[in-house]
């Protein structure tokens, strides 16, 4: 009888992993490409002066138009989208095997601790060691806090 289970039982595991096949290159594609919430974050941390800072501009529709304008196509030198994905989910079609990979702007898990002033620094500044460039020579601080108002509204979507 306990013999019966048992095949019963592994032939239910078989048709399970057989139903489950068709999901599963999609669930790899996100594995690689990042995607993935949370993800273990290494990055610097600014300096306490940065971290207080306070976003010094308002949510307008303009600013975050501008700030969707620059992260998709305007920044130099790469529109921030080929990294971060254009849904902001760390997908980007550079990201590939990046490693570390992109941040997912879309995980509150990981973002929620991350102050505006840190988010500043790093894209000023770029996070050493990692694909993610300076952009002090050719962003001025205001589109930086644009940039900003746009990430932080990946979280809201
Ligand atoms: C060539 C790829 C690439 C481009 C282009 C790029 N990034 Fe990044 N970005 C990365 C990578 C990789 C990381 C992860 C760095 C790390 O783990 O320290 C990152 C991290 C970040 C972070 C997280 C900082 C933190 O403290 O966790 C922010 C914010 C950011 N990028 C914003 C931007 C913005 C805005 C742009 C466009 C102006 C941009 N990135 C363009 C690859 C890129």
């Amino acid at each position: 009888m306990i013999l019966v289970l048992i095949i019963v039982l592994f032939f239910v595991g078989e048709v399970r992993e057989v139903v489950a096949e068709p999901t599963a290159p999609f669930s790899f594609q996100i594995q690689q490409v990042s995607g993935i919430c949370p993800q273990s974050r290494k990055t610097r941390k600014a300096p306490s002066r940065y971290l207080k800072k306070k976003i010094p501009i308002l949510a307008t529709s303009e600013n975050l138009a501008k700030g969707k304008r620059l992260f998709n196509q305007d920044a130099k030198p790469t529109a921030c989208k080929l990294c971060h994905g254009a849904r902001g989910n760390g997908n980007g079609s550079l990201a590939r095997r990046m490693a570390p990979p992109p941040r997912n702007f879309t995980c509150s898990e990981v973002m929620k601790d991350l102050p505006p002033g840190q988010l500043f620094w790093i894209i000023r500044n770029g996070s050493r060691g990692t694909a993610m460039p300076a952009h002090k020579p050719t962003l001025k601080p205001e589109e930086i806090w644009q940039l900003i108002l746009y990430i932080k509204s990946f979280l809201a979507a």
